[in-house]
């Protein structure tokens, strides 16, 4: 399974990609937003950290408008994945730009048909958001199992599964269950994946011991 990271902050993305387990970065405008910092030198700045995919959203909603926006903001680094919003212009717009080349993420997908659109679209991901089908008593994996078995039904189908809205170290684990090809994680959850109340307990325990016996591994 794949880890993009789902934030536009620059300093989060350079400690994360530090460790060598981020696969991409996702960005939305409320991401954007949330910098207050200008989109294209936030772009920019994320393309020169990350070699895997920069999923960058257009703001416009008419498909010729989309197309213009998405080769401009494909044009920022090889590596940039336009988002388009799963409407009708969405998916046509999905449609022109991945027959140019470039890679689409078609976002805001909250049901099994419009994935299958998506994928009809040529999408490269497509992005169903969990946390939001919780937030409204859904259950967002039940969608991410859907898809999973709609697409492995079809080999033709090569759109990855890039699960996002992730709430918590739960959603990343039943998504990998499921099979999910990528998981998009904010980074304060993306941290989470790795902590353990008995992993701190037990390396307290076992360092206390260690400085028991006296000894150095490296004086030896
Ligand atoms: O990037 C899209 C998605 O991950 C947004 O998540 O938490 O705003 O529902 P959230």
């Amino acid at each position: 399974m794949k880890f993009f990271v789902d934030t536009a902050d620059i300093d989060e993305i350079r400690d994360l990609a530090a460790t060598g387990l981020l696969d991409g970065v996702t960005t939305n405008p409320s991401l954007v937003a949330k910098t207050g910092r200008d989109f294209f030198e936030v772009l920019n700045d994320i393309c020169a950290v990350v070699d895997g995919p920069v999923s960058a959203e257009v703001a416009a909603t008419d498909v010729d408008a989309m197309v213009t926006e998405g080769r401009k903001l494909a044009e920022i680094a090889d590596n940039i994945t336009v988002k388009v919003p799963l409407i009708w212009d969405g998916l046509k717009a999905c449609r022109a730009l991945t027959q140019a080349g470039v890679l689409v993420n078609v976002t805001l997908c909250f049901s099994p048909s419009q994935a299958v659109l998506a994928a009809k679209a040529g999408a490269s991901f497509v992005s169903p958001f969990v946390g939001r089908l919780d937030d409204i008593s859904h259950d967002g994996m039940e969608l991410i199992e859907d898809i999973r078995t709609i697409y492995d039904n079809y080999p033709n189908f090569t759109t990855e599964i890039l699960v996002a809205s992730v709430r918590h170290p739960g959603h990343v684990v039943e998504a990998a269950r499921l099979g999910a090809d990528i998981c998009t994680i904010p980074p304060d959850v993306l941290r989470l994946l790795a902590k353990h109340p008995l992993t701190d307990r037990g390396l307290e325990t076992f360092l206390n011991d260690w400085q028991s016996t006296g000894q150095s591994i490296l004086k030896t």
